[in-house]
């Protein structure tokens, strides 16, 4: 039989194809809540303008709030043949309240509706994201005041390069999390205004209030121009390339935590809680966690890539092929979230190694640029004078199988001869760290401020 709700011109139902192709409640039922508080404020501003009558709105705003009990509790029965949450909430309405039910679509098409809940969704999913990011943070901020003065091998080209500390390394995520962090607030800034009142495309002839509205549902004004408002998907968008960028980070960070945890780096060793066994290496301990983290990636930036494509190309106003926008939209945030609250549990789980990283750290020659810029600053040398010189020690040492310090002083002055005993107290992992006390950089008493700054910044939020 015809659509219930937009059936008048049928005569004859959808071909079931028609029907599963169409709809959308097997997935956009998420918006329920957003969908009522909507039509809460729409049904409000009805009645302040004299558009439908108090008792219908009392009767609508009963109405809504008895579905939206009834959904809560699971009693509610989401429908196919209604086609979305849209439909499927308002069919409920009449059914309950008749005739003042059938009054609340005045002024309104599906098309400025749905885009008013979907940007209500998405606020609130930012506000949640960005909560569990700032506790994310905080574990890092705190693994990072715990390790600020711990040393460990600083790599390029994952090659030893010079020593850091791993509370360095740690903050270095802080940052890099905090920008996801403002990317999203900024974001936010631009998706909260209404589209509420753009109608299906043109706007309506009804004397509503856009601005109650925005105000009701806490945006902060409405949408300028109704073409626009019912057929860019921008926001959902901007969000989806948000937290590509923020699971690109997180795939990083997941990616070191598989290379600390494996044996021969033995950096971090993660508890029972956050690894599993195989299934036929009794020995094993797999960071699968980790590599899920490492992995989600594809499924977030996946989702951006697909709901790109869906929009380009689109003409204006709406056409139905934005319905594809939710799925991608919830899919990169329930994985989003899942790897965000993974990754605080293995920071917090983590046991660093600090023996083996102190190792790490004083092999490979990690203290040879300390010895080139001794050249520099004491002799006075050219850098790339003290590079090449630096390099000829280096090759001496690998020859005798020593580390950089344990030349003797007579092996320096044979590349050398001005160098003196001085030299020695570059060399050590200590001093070298010690030194690094430019702005940034990973000496220790620089890492311990930075830690602390982050500390008190993310407690206060
Ligand atoms: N379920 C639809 C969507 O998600 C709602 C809007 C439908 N509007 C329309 N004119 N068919 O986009």
């Amino acid at each position: 039989k015809a659509n219930q709700q937009w059936g008048g011109r049928y005569a004859d139902g959808p071909a079931a194809i028609m029907k599963e192709i169409n709809a959308s409640i097997g997935f956009d039922y998420r918006l329920w809540q957003q969908d009522i508080q909507g039509s809460l404020a729409h049904a409000a501003m009805l009645a302040k303008k004299g558009i439908i009558s108090q008792e219908d709105e009392q009767a609508i705003r009963k109405g809504l709030e008895e579905i939206a009990e009834e959904i809560r509790t699971g009693l509610f029965k989401f429908d196919e043949n209604l086609e979305d949450i849209h439909m499927n909430i308002e069919a409920r309405l009449s059914e309950k309240i008749g005739e003042a039910g059938k009054r609340l679509h005045t002024a309104r098409s599906r098309n400025d509706q749905v885009a008013t809940d979907f940007r209500l969704w998405l606020r609130e999913q930012i506000d949640h994201i960005c909560q569990t990011l700032s506790s994310l943070m905080l574990a890092l901020s705190e693994r990072a005041a715990e390790y600020a003065a711990t040393p460990m091998p600083g790599f390029t080209h994952l090659q030893t390069a010079q020593p850091i500390t791993f509370g360095h390394h740690l903050l270095a995520y802080v940052e890099m999390l905090h920008r996801d962090y403002t990317r999203l607030q900024d974001g936010r800034g631009r998706l909260n205004e209404c589209p509420l009142g753009s109608a299906a495309l043109a706007g309506t002839s009804f004397p509503i209030d856009r601005a109650m509205t925005a105000t009701l549902l806490g945006f902060d004004r409405p949408t300028a121009n109704s073409l626009d408002a019912v057929s860019d998907r921008d926001f959902a968008l901007e969000y989806l390339s948000s937290l590509s960028i923020m699971a690109m980070h997180l795939s990083r960070l997941a990616e070191e935590i598989v290379i600390w945890c494996s044996a021969p780096f033995s950096f971090i060793r993660l508890s029972d809680a956050f690894t599993t066994g195989s299934s036929i290496m009794p020995q094993k301990r797999n960071p699968d966690a980790a590599e899920l983290a490492r992995a989600k990636i594809g499924r977030i930036a996946g989702a951006f890539s697909t709901l790109l494509m869906v929009m380009k190309g689109l003409p204006l106003a709406y056409a139905k092929d934005m319905q594809e926008d939710k799925e991608p939209v919830f899919a990169a945030t329930d994985a989003i979230m899942l790897t965000l609250a993974a990754m605080e549990g293995m920071i917090l789980d983590m046991q660093p190694n600090t023996h083996k990283m102190y190792e790490l750290a004083s092999s490979g020659f990690s203290t040879a640029t300390d010895l080139a810029d001794w050249l520099v600053r004491v002799l006075k040398l050219p850098f790339r004078t003290a590079h090449h010189i630096t390099g000829r020690l280096v090759s001496k040492a690998e020859q005798k199988g020593l580390r950089l310090d344990e030349l003797s002083l007579t092996d320096m002055q044979a590349e050398e001869p001005q160098i003196t005993e001085d030299v020695f107290s570059v060399l050590s992992l200590e001093a070298s760290l010690a030194s690094r006390i430019s702005e940034g950089g990973t000496a220790p008493k620089n890492v311990t401020k930075a830690a602390q700054a982050w500390l008190s910044k993310l407690k206060a939020q």
